[in-house]
């Protein structure tokens, strides 16, 4: 058979390139250049596509002719068109079982940061001012304390452990997965974002973002939460609304926050999350441990040389 083209659109972890260069089916090109009309010039021969957060247009999946599977380092597929991807008959796969582990550390990473008050301490001692430590406002603990997990699937289900591993109360909001579930893995279900929401002290979202996700935390629900309580959005920008975000913890509605996406990636320089000191952030890094990347360099490799081979498993493909 004549080789297979992949195109590897932005790097991955050398682990990936190597199941290429083990097998002779496959020949593979590197884009590093993520400019539209850079992909366009290049996806017209590709047979299959291998791409991490750079934008699919529908316009540039159209320009393919051979392209038959779109493989996602990672797990969510907002920057893909998937009408057009439906249209042409591509298959979309995604790293599902690479990442869960990194983000659900990184959520812990953050409330631990936020409710120990990390920044303000960490300076306090190195500059010199070590005894204000009484001076300082306290940490807060998360022992016995209310999270809430909206949106249970990967993430969602590796978090709960972690959250159990610190006693937490783990109540979950997910319409689309059932008691018994989350019962068995020890959260309670919430049937109510709006009527939970104001019982937690912390909360963590795992949602995909589409329409009905889109601004799900807006400044009226901030409004309702106590005031001690941290937000962690370690799912997309835009499932919490930014702007309503800055003014809530400016106004001391809730305590902080944590962020490791964007609306808009990289943020605006003066987007005012940047400046506010009650909001702790990461560069979409969540998944970033040397071990994921390893594993999700691996797995959307892996992903395409099953589809070729036909034994892509359907759990790791995209119902378009
Ligand atoms: N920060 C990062 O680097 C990073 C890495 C991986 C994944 N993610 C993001 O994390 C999110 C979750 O990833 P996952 O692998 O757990 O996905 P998943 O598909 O396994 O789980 C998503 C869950 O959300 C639930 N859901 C869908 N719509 C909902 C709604 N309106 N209200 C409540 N629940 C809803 C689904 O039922 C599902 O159980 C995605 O947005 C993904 O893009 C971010």
């Amino acid at each position: 058979m004549s080789k297979k083209k992949i195109l590897i659109i932005q790097p991955i972890h050398e682990a990936g390139i190597k199941l290429l260069t083990d097998n002779s089916n496959y020949e593979y090109e590197i884009l590093e250049n993520l400019e539209a009309q850079d992909i366009k010039s290049k996806i017209s021969n590709c047979d299959a596509i291998s791409i991490r957060t750079a934008k699919l247009s529908g316009e540039l999946i159209n320009c393919s002719k051979n392209l038959k599977i779109i493989s996602r380092h990672g797990v969510g597929y907002d920057n893909i068109d998937l009408a057009a991807s439906k249209e042409k008959n591509i298959t979309l796969a995604i790293t599902a079982t690479a990442n869960a582990i990194a983000v659900a550390e990184h959520v812990l990473f953050m409330l631990l940061n936020i409710a120990k008050r990390k920044s303000m301490y960490d300076d306090s001692v190195k500059s010199g001012n070590f005894s204000n430590r009484n001076k300082l406002p306290k940490t807060i603990e998360i022992w016995n304390k209310n999270i809430l997990i909206a949106g249970f699937g990967r993430i969602g289900q590796c978090l709960i452990k972690r959250c159990k591993g610190f006693e937490m109360n783990v109540f979950v909001y997910d319409p689309f997965v059932s008691k018994e579930v989350v019962e068995s893995l020890g959260g309670k279900k919430v049937e109510n974002l709006e009527d939970s929401i104001k019982n937690m002290d912390a909360v963590s979202l795992h949602v995909p973002l589409n329409d009905k996700t889109k601004n799900l935390i807006n400044y009226n629900l901030l409004g309702t939460m106590k005031k001690n309580c941290i937000i962690i959005n370690a799912a997309r920008g835009g499932v919490i609304n930014e702007i309503d975000l800055d003014r809530a913890l400016n106004e001391n509605l809730i305590f902080g926050a944590g962020l490791d996406v964007f609306e808009k990636e990289p943020p605006d320089q003066n987007n005012p999350l940047l400046k506010n000191k009650k909001v702790f952030l990461s560069p979409h890094t969540a998944a970033f441990t040397e071990e994921c990347m390893v594993r999700m360099g691996k797995e959307t490799i892996q992903n395409i040389i099953d589809f070729f081979e036909k034994k892509l498993d359907k759990s790791k493909t995209i119902k378009l």
